[in-house]
């Protein structure tokens, strides 16, 4: 037996429900004890809550999984101050998810060559009232026909905020007359022009934690339920490869640990057009049967990182993604050695050793905890929190059947 030591990874939460309690479960009943190097690892989970700090107390924890940064301040800003006074490692780095919106992802992902869609972007219809608005764009601000650049690009095009999310104020565009409209109601929103991919044969959501990935082909047309099929992992080695070397990519280039990357398959081609989602959403009234899955690879990879010491990387490197950019290679060379420096990054190798040597119990306690009462409430509390009172019986039975999905299909314990 090793020095013991325990090891505390953080929550850090605003509306979350189900996985939170799913995670803790699972650390209540399998309450581990690993043997790392010279040490004797126990694991202790807790909620971080909101509070007055002083910048110079010590922080509590190893590891925390923020899901409040990109609008709680109090909160991201005590991470930041644990980051940098007391060397905390967090999913996802905060000053990256607070800068880094959909345009600084695009023209980045541009610079290394992916088949990111045409893009402009537009000055906003209307600005907020500031004393200098007048002159500035009295003298600078120039007359511009959208006319031209919407026959450019071609239709349909997508106009959506250049730092969206949830489909806030995205509309899809088929003529010029539609542009101008869209345009006209686009208030203070910052827009970009979007190429739509249309038709395209496939819509993927990679979700991406650590090395972990997960390829869930993804129906915008079905109710909110609905719209994670069924249907993940289920292409060809070379998609696959090129899918998960584009997600790794893009979440090692922004220090992401947890991000979703929206990608449109036409012709051969897989198009990203949405991949500044760091710490997507997961919930189970969402995921349908791949909760389960995220659950556990967020649990994987948080005691990794806790256990390991892993040091959180507090600057961005682009550097090495440049270069390789800046060489002769061809684009998909190219890709697979940005794969190669996010699969360093994310200690592939490393992670699926710990999993091997320390996390193979992990597969019963969640086989079991999966079909227990308590998974069962952690459903029920979220689709309470969310469907009127006589839909929750029903649509508790339906995500519940897609837990049960994933253990008959999907658990090793299952399939032994
Ligand atoms: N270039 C595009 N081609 C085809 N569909 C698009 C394109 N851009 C956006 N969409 C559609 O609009 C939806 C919302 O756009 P997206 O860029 O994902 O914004 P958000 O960040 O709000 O999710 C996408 O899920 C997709 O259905
Ligand atoms: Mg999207």
């Amino acid at each position: 037996m090793g020095t013991p030591v325990t090891r505390r990874i953080g929550l850090s939460l605003g509306a979350d429900i189900c996985w939170p309690k799913c995670f803790e479960d699972l650390v209540a009943r399998w309450d581990p004890t690993l043997e790392i190097g010279d040490e004797t690892v126990r694991f202790e989970v807790e909620r971080v809550t909101i509070e007055p700090f002083d910048l110079r107390q010590p922080v509590a924890y190893d590891v925390v999984i923020d899901r409040l940064t990109h609008w709680h301040a109090n909160t991201r800003e005590w991470i930041k101050k644990a980051i940098l006074l007391d060397d905390l490692y967090v999913f996802n780095n905060p000053w990256s998810v607070q800068s880094m919106e959909k345009q600084t992802t695009y023209c980045a992902m541009m610079r290394l060559g992916l088949p990111i869609p045409e893009t402009w972007m537009v000055p906003p219809k209307e600005y907020d009232s500031v004393p200098d608005l007048e002159p500035t764009l009295q003298r600078y601000a120039n007359l511009f026909d959208l006319e031209p650049i919407g026959d450019g690009i071609g239709y349909p095009l997508f106009m959506k905020p250049y730092d969206g999310g949830g489909w806030v104020g995205v509309s899809k565009v088929d003529s010029a007359g539609e542009l101008r409209a869209a345009y006209e109601t686009s208030g203070k929103f910052l827009m970009h022009l979007q190429q739509g991919v249309a038709p395209y044969e496939d819509f993927v959501r990679c979700v991406g934690v650590g090395p972990q990935l997960r390829v869930v082909s993804y129906d915008p047309d079905a109710p909110l339920h609905g719209r994670y099929t069924n249907r993940f992992d289920h292409l060809p080695d070379d998609d696959m490869a090129r899918l998960r070397a584009t997600t790794l990519t893009i979440n090692t280039f922004f220090g992401w640990d947890f991000n979703s990357c929206e990608c449109l398959g036409q012709g051969g081609t897989w198009y990203p057009i949405d991949f500044a989602n760091p710490c997507p959403d997961s919930q189970i009234t969402s995921l349908n049967r791949h909760f389960p899955w995220l659950v556990l690879a967020k649990l994987r990879w948080s005691m990794f990182c806790a256990a390991t010491g892993r040091p959180f990387r507090k600057n961005l490197d682009w550097q090495p993604f440049l270069d390789i950019a800046d060489t002769d290679a061809d684009q998909a060379d190219k890709l697979a050695a940005y794969g190669r420096l996010a699969e360093e990054h994310f200690e592939t190798e490393a992670f699926e050793r710990f999993c091997r040597d320390h996390l193979e119990p992990l597969e019963e306690v969640a086989f079991e905890y999966f079909a227990s009462d308590d998974a069962k409430a952690a459903v029920r509390q979220k689709v309470t929190a969310m469907y009127p009172p006589h839909e929750v019986d029903e649509f508790t039975e339906r995500f519940w059947a897609s837990i049960q999905q994933w253990r008959n299909e999907e658990s090793p314990v299952a399939n032994r």
